[in-house]
Protein backbone atom coordinates (compact mmCIF):
# COMPACT_ATOMS: atom_id res chain seq x y z
CA UNK A 1 0.00 0.00 0.00
CA UNK A 2 1.17 3.62 -1.07
CA UNK A 3 0.63 6.73 1.11
CA UNK A 4 0.78 9.85 -0.76
CA UNK A 5 0.73 13.13 0.65
CA UNK A 6 0.33 15.50 -2.70
CA UNK A 7 -1.29 15.51 -5.36
CA UNK A 8 0.84 14.74 -8.04
CA UNK A 9 1.52 11.52 -6.42
CA UNK A 10 -1.42 10.30 -6.14
CA UNK A 11 -2.41 11.07 -9.27
CA UNK A 12 1.03 8.91 -10.81
CA UNK A 13 -0.30 6.01 -8.90
CA UNK A 14 -3.30 6.48 -10.19
CA UNK A 15 -2.58 7.05 -13.58
CA UNK A 16 -0.54 3.91 -13.80
CA UNK A 17 -3.41 1.90 -12.34
CA UNK A 18 -5.94 3.59 -15.45
CA UNK A 19 -3.78 2.42 -18.22
CA UNK A 20 -4.10 -1.30 -16.80
CA UNK A 21 -7.05 -0.73 -17.35
CA UNK A 22 -7.99 -1.01 -13.94
CA UNK A 23 -11.88 0.47 -12.37
CA UNK A 24 -10.83 3.20 -9.95
CA UNK A 25 -13.06 3.41 -6.21
CA UNK A 26 -12.53 6.59 -4.05
CA UNK A 27 -13.28 6.26 -0.07
CA UNK A 28 -13.52 10.03 1.12
CA UNK A 29 -13.16 9.92 4.92
CA UNK A 30 -11.73 12.03 7.64
CA UNK A 31 -10.09 9.23 9.23
CA UNK A 32 -10.65 7.39 13.11
CA UNK A 33 -11.75 4.85 10.84
CA UNK A 34 -14.29 2.17 12.37
CA UNK A 35 -16.66 -0.62 10.91
CA UNK A 36 -18.76 2.00 9.21
CA UNK A 37 -15.83 3.38 7.19
CA UNK A 38 -14.07 0.03 6.24
CA UNK A 39 -17.56 -1.48 5.33
CA UNK A 40 -17.47 1.35 2.46
CA UNK A 41 -13.34 0.17 1.65
CA UNK A 42 -14.65 -3.51 1.44
CA UNK A 43 -17.29 -2.63 -1.10
CA UNK A 44 -15.20 -0.56 -3.14
CA UNK A 45 -12.38 -3.57 -2.92
CA UNK A 46 -14.99 -5.61 -4.12
CA UNK A 47 -16.22 -3.81 -6.97
CA UNK A 48 -12.93 -1.97 -8.13
CA UNK A 49 -9.04 -3.18 -9.40
CA UNK A 50 -7.69 -0.14 -7.51
CA UNK A 51 -8.53 1.64 -4.09
CA UNK A 52 -7.56 5.08 -2.88
CA UNK A 53 -8.89 5.82 0.62
CA UNK A 54 -8.51 9.33 1.45
CA UNK A 55 -7.80 10.71 4.63
CA UNK A 56 -8.82 14.23 5.28
CA UNK A 57 -9.97 16.37 8.79
CA UNK A 58 -11.51 18.90 5.88
CA UNK A 59 -11.69 22.20 7.76
CA UNK A 60 -14.24 24.07 5.36
CA UNK A 61 -17.10 22.07 6.87
CA UNK A 62 -16.51 21.91 10.46
CA UNK A 63 -18.31 25.71 11.74
CA UNK A 64 -16.63 27.73 14.54
CA UNK A 65 -16.74 26.14 17.64
CA UNK A 66 -17.37 22.93 15.98
CA UNK A 67 -14.71 20.13 16.90
CA UNK A 68 -12.05 20.60 14.10
CA UNK A 69 -9.14 20.65 16.59
CA UNK A 70 -10.62 17.95 18.49
CA UNK A 71 -11.56 15.61 15.64
CA UNK A 72 -9.69 12.51 16.51
CA UNK A 73 -6.47 11.58 13.81
CA UNK A 74 -5.31 7.82 14.95
CA UNK A 75 -2.96 8.13 11.39
CA UNK A 76 -1.02 4.88 12.43
CA UNK A 77 -3.98 2.55 13.39
CA UNK A 78 -6.22 4.23 10.04
CA UNK A 79 -3.21 3.17 8.05
CA UNK A 80 -3.17 -0.87 9.38
CA UNK A 81 -7.00 -0.85 8.57
CA UNK A 82 -6.49 0.22 5.15
CA UNK A 83 -3.44 -2.21 4.43
CA UNK A 84 -5.49 -4.86 6.09
CA UNK A 85 -8.52 -4.24 3.79
CA UNK A 86 -6.31 -4.15 0.38
CA UNK A 87 -6.63 -0.43 0.10
CA UNK A 88 -3.99 1.11 -2.76
CA UNK A 89 -3.12 4.25 -2.28
CA UNK A 90 -4.26 5.96 0.97
CA UNK A 91 -4.24 9.52 0.68
CA UNK A 92 -3.68 12.20 3.18
CA UNK A 93 -3.20 15.81 2.32
CA UNK A 94 -2.28 18.73 4.84
CA UNK A 95 -4.54 21.14 4.68
CA UNK A 96 -2.18 23.65 3.26
CA UNK A 97 -2.11 21.00 0.20
CA UNK A 98 -5.59 20.27 0.06
CA UNK A 99 -6.18 24.38 0.04
CA UNK A 100 -3.05 26.24 -1.30
CA UNK A 101 -3.62 30.09 -0.67
CA UNK A 102 -6.98 31.47 -0.07
CA UNK A 103 -10.12 29.56 -1.42
CA UNK A 104 -12.35 31.41 -3.26
CA UNK A 105 -13.94 28.99 -5.34
CA UNK A 106 -17.12 26.71 -3.85
CA UNK A 107 -19.22 24.36 -5.35
CA UNK A 108 -22.62 25.00 -3.74
CA UNK A 109 -25.83 22.75 -4.11
CA UNK A 110 -28.68 24.90 -3.13
CA UNK A 111 -32.16 24.08 -1.42
CA UNK A 112 -31.19 20.57 -0.64
CA UNK A 113 -28.60 22.02 2.22
CA UNK A 114 -31.15 24.40 3.69
CA UNK A 115 -33.19 21.96 5.84
CA UNK A 116 -32.24 19.02 8.25
CA UNK A 117 -27.76 19.29 8.97
CA UNK A 118 -28.19 22.63 6.95
CA UNK A 119 -30.50 24.52 9.12
CA UNK A 120 -28.11 24.86 11.82
CA UNK A 121 -24.55 24.06 9.94
CA UNK A 122 -24.98 26.90 7.23
CA UNK A 123 -21.17 26.82 5.68
CA UNK A 124 -21.14 22.79 6.46
CA UNK A 125 -22.58 20.84 3.43
CA UNK A 126 -20.47 23.77 0.77
CA UNK A 127 -17.29 22.40 2.74
CA UNK A 128 -17.92 18.72 1.86
CA UNK A 129 -19.26 19.36 -1.75
CA UNK A 130 -15.97 21.82 -2.64
CA UNK A 131 -13.76 19.26 -1.12
CA UNK A 132 -15.20 15.73 -2.39
CA UNK A 133 -14.97 17.93 -6.45
CA UNK A 134 -11.46 18.73 -5.52
CA UNK A 135 -11.07 14.64 -4.65
CA UNK A 136 -12.81 13.56 -7.53
CA UNK A 137 -10.44 16.02 -10.14
CA UNK A 138 -7.85 15.11 -8.03
CA UNK A 139 -8.27 11.38 -8.42
CA UNK A 140 -11.00 10.43 -11.35
CA UNK A 141 -12.65 7.75 -9.97
CA UNK A 142 -15.06 5.72 -11.42
CA UNK A 143 -16.71 5.35 -8.77
CA UNK A 144 -16.79 7.02 -4.84
CA UNK A 145 -18.78 5.51 -2.05
CA UNK A 146 -20.51 6.95 0.66
CA UNK A 147 -22.88 5.63 3.56
CA UNK A 148 -26.51 6.03 4.35
CA UNK A 149 -25.64 7.03 7.80
CA UNK A 150 -25.06 10.57 6.50
CA UNK A 151 -28.65 10.73 4.05
CA UNK A 152 -28.21 13.96 3.44
CA UNK A 153 -24.95 14.16 2.35
CA UNK A 154 -25.21 11.30 -0.22
CA UNK A 155 -28.12 13.17 -1.70
CA UNK A 156 -26.93 16.36 -1.94
CA UNK A 157 -23.20 14.51 -3.69
CA UNK A 158 -25.85 12.38 -5.44
CA UNK A 159 -26.66 15.68 -7.37
CA UNK A 160 -24.00 17.63 -7.39
CA UNK A 161 -22.44 14.87 -9.24
CA UNK A 162 -25.31 14.81 -12.08
CA UNK A 163 -26.11 18.60 -12.02
CA UNK A 164 -22.61 19.26 -12.82
CA UNK A 165 -21.79 16.00 -14.80
CA UNK A 166 -19.31 14.85 -12.99
CA UNK A 167 -17.95 11.45 -14.74
CA UNK A 168 -18.12 9.09 -11.86
CA UNK A 169 -20.85 6.82 -9.68
CA UNK A 170 -22.14 7.27 -6.40
CA UNK A 171 -22.55 4.23 -4.52
CA UNK A 172 -24.32 4.42 -1.40
CA UNK A 173 -24.02 1.48 1.80
CA UNK A 174 -25.95 1.03 4.47
CA UNK A 175 -25.70 2.44 8.04
CA UNK A 176 -23.64 -0.03 9.96
CA UNK A 177 -24.50 -0.15 14.00
CA UNK A 178 -23.44 -1.37 17.21
CA UNK A 179 -25.61 -4.84 18.35
CA UNK A 180 -27.72 -1.91 20.01
CA UNK A 181 -28.62 0.29 17.15
CA UNK A 182 -26.23 2.68 17.46
CA UNK A 183 -25.19 4.44 14.29
CA UNK A 184 -21.08 3.76 14.30
CA UNK A 185 -19.79 7.43 14.20
CA UNK A 186 -16.27 8.14 14.85
CA UNK A 187 -17.67 10.95 17.29
CA UNK A 188 -19.09 8.48 19.63
CA UNK A 189 -15.59 8.21 20.70
CA UNK A 190 -16.94 11.76 22.85
CA UNK A 191 -19.38 9.91 24.88
CA UNK A 192 -19.69 8.90 28.68
CA UNK A 193 -20.41 5.38 29.69
CA UNK A 194 -23.82 6.69 30.68
CA UNK A 195 -23.96 8.93 27.38
CA UNK A 196 -23.05 5.70 25.35
CA UNK A 197 -26.23 4.24 26.78
CA UNK A 198 -28.53 6.55 26.54
CA UNK A 199 -27.35 7.32 22.42
CA UNK A 200 -29.29 4.43 21.78
CA UNK A 201 -32.52 6.20 22.27
CA UNK A 202 -31.74 7.83 18.69
CA UNK A 203 -32.48 4.44 16.56
CA UNK A 204 -34.94 4.05 19.18
CA UNK A 205 -37.05 6.76 18.33
CA UNK A 206 -36.32 5.88 14.61
CA UNK A 207 -38.08 2.39 15.32
CA UNK A 208 -41.02 4.20 16.97
CA UNK A 209 -40.93 5.82 13.71
CA UNK A 210 -41.51 2.30 11.27
CA UNK A 211 -43.67 0.73 13.72
CA UNK A 212 -46.32 3.65 13.74
CA UNK A 213 -46.05 3.69 10.26
CA UNK A 214 -46.46 -0.01 9.93
CA UNK A 215 -49.14 0.06 11.94
CA UNK A 216 -51.06 3.12 9.90
CA UNK A 217 -50.27 6.40 10.56
CA UNK A 218 -49.71 9.23 8.31
CA UNK A 219 -49.81 11.92 10.04
CA UNK A 220 -46.18 13.35 10.16
CA UNK A 221 -46.05 15.38 13.17
CA UNK A 222 -47.63 12.68 15.47
CA UNK A 223 -45.27 10.29 14.59
CA UNK A 224 -42.53 13.54 15.36
CA UNK A 225 -44.23 14.22 18.37
CA UNK A 226 -43.73 10.57 19.13
CA UNK A 227 -39.94 10.82 18.09
CA UNK A 228 -39.62 13.60 20.50
CA UNK A 229 -40.58 12.17 23.65
CA UNK A 230 -38.22 9.10 23.44
CA UNK A 231 -35.45 11.85 22.32
CA UNK A 232 -35.96 14.07 25.52
CA UNK A 233 -35.67 11.35 27.81
CA UNK A 234 -32.19 11.56 28.40
CA UNK A 235 -31.23 14.26 30.75
CA UNK A 236 -28.00 14.75 28.56
CA UNK A 237 -29.93 15.16 25.26
CA UNK A 238 -30.57 18.15 23.52
CA UNK A 239 -32.29 17.84 20.11
CA UNK A 240 -31.17 19.82 17.00
CA UNK A 241 -33.91 18.00 15.00
CA UNK A 242 -36.32 15.49 13.97
CA UNK A 243 -37.71 15.50 10.54
CA UNK A 244 -39.74 13.38 7.98
CA UNK A 245 -39.10 14.40 4.80
CA UNK A 246 -39.28 13.61 1.06
CA UNK A 247 -36.29 11.42 -0.08
CA UNK A 248 -35.97 14.03 -3.11
CA UNK A 249 -36.39 17.53 -1.89
CA UNK A 250 -35.82 16.33 1.49
CA UNK A 251 -38.63 19.03 2.35
CA UNK A 252 -41.16 18.42 5.62
CA UNK A 253 -43.68 16.09 4.18
CA UNK A 254 -47.20 16.43 5.93
CA UNK A 255 -48.60 12.90 5.11
CA UNK A 256 -46.78 9.85 5.10
CA UNK A 257 -46.65 8.27 1.54
CA UNK A 258 -43.84 7.41 -0.94
CA UNK A 259 -40.27 7.39 0.16
CA UNK A 260 -39.60 9.35 3.11
CA UNK A 261 -36.36 9.62 5.12
CA UNK A 262 -37.32 10.10 8.35
CA UNK A 263 -33.61 11.45 10.55
CA UNK A 264 -32.59 12.82 13.85
CA UNK A 265 -29.51 14.96 14.98
CA UNK A 266 -29.04 15.35 18.55
CA UNK A 267 -26.29 16.19 20.68
CA UNK A 268 -25.63 14.32 23.59
CA UNK A 269 -22.89 15.98 26.14
CA UNK A 270 -20.31 16.87 23.39
CA UNK A 271 -21.15 14.55 20.87
CA UNK A 272 -23.59 15.92 18.08
CA UNK A 273 -25.17 11.92 16.61
CA UNK A 274 -27.17 11.62 13.80
CA UNK A 275 -28.93 8.84 12.21
CA UNK A 276 -32.03 8.19 9.63
CA UNK A 277 -34.21 5.85 8.15
CA UNK A 278 -35.86 5.29 4.48
CA UNK A 279 -39.79 3.87 4.66
CA UNK A 280 -40.80 3.50 1.24
CA UNK A 281 -44.45 2.92 0.89
CA UNK A 282 -44.47 3.38 -2.96
CA UNK A 283 -44.87 0.07 -3.86
CA UNK A 284 -47.53 -1.00 -1.35
P1 LIG B 1 -16.53 10.68 7.65
O1 LIG B 1 -17.43 11.18 8.73
O2 LIG B 1 -15.18 10.20 8.01
O3 LIG B 1 -17.29 9.57 6.88
C1 LIG B 1 -16.75 8.99 5.72
C2 LIG B 1 -17.82 8.12 5.08
O4 LIG B 1 -18.14 7.04 5.98
C3 LIG B 1 -19.13 8.88 4.81
O5 LIG B 1 -19.60 8.56 3.51
C4 LIG B 1 -20.05 8.36 5.88
O6 LIG B 1 -21.42 8.37 5.51
C5 LIG B 1 -19.54 6.92 6.06
N1 LIG B 1 -19.94 6.39 7.36
C6 LIG B 1 -19.69 6.92 8.58
N2 LIG B 1 -20.27 6.17 9.56
C7 LIG B 1 -20.92 5.16 8.92
C8 LIG B 1 -21.71 4.06 9.36
N3 LIG B 1 -21.96 3.84 10.63
N4 LIG B 1 -22.20 3.22 8.41
C9 LIG B 1 -21.96 3.42 7.08
N5 LIG B 1 -21.21 4.45 6.62
C10 LIG B 1 -20.70 5.29 7.50
O7 LIG B 1 -18.45 12.06 5.82
C11 LIG B 1 -17.31 12.50 5.88
O8 LIG B 1 -16.29 11.86 6.58
C12 LIG B 1 -16.88 13.77 5.19
O9 LIG B 1 -17.96 14.65 5.11
C13 LIG B 1 -16.28 13.54 3.77
C14 LIG B 1 -17.31 12.91 2.82
C15 LIG B 1 -15.04 12.65 3.86
C16 LIG B 1 -15.87 14.90 3.16
O10 LIG B 1 -14.92 15.53 3.95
Amino acid sequence: MEVSETIESVREFVKAARSEGKRIGLVPTMGALHIGHTSLIEAAVKQCGFVVVSIFVNPTQFGPGEDFENYPRPVEADLEICRKLGTDVVFMPKPEVMYAGENLTWVKVEKLTKSLCGRNRPEHFRGVTTVCTKLFNIIGPDAAYFGQKDAQQSIVIKKMVADLDMPLEIVVCPTVREPDGLAVSSRNKYLTDKQRKEATCLYESLQKCRKMIDAGTRDAQEIIREMRGILSRPTSAKIDYVSIVDTETLRDVDDIKGKVLAAVAVKIGDARLIDNIVIDLSEQ
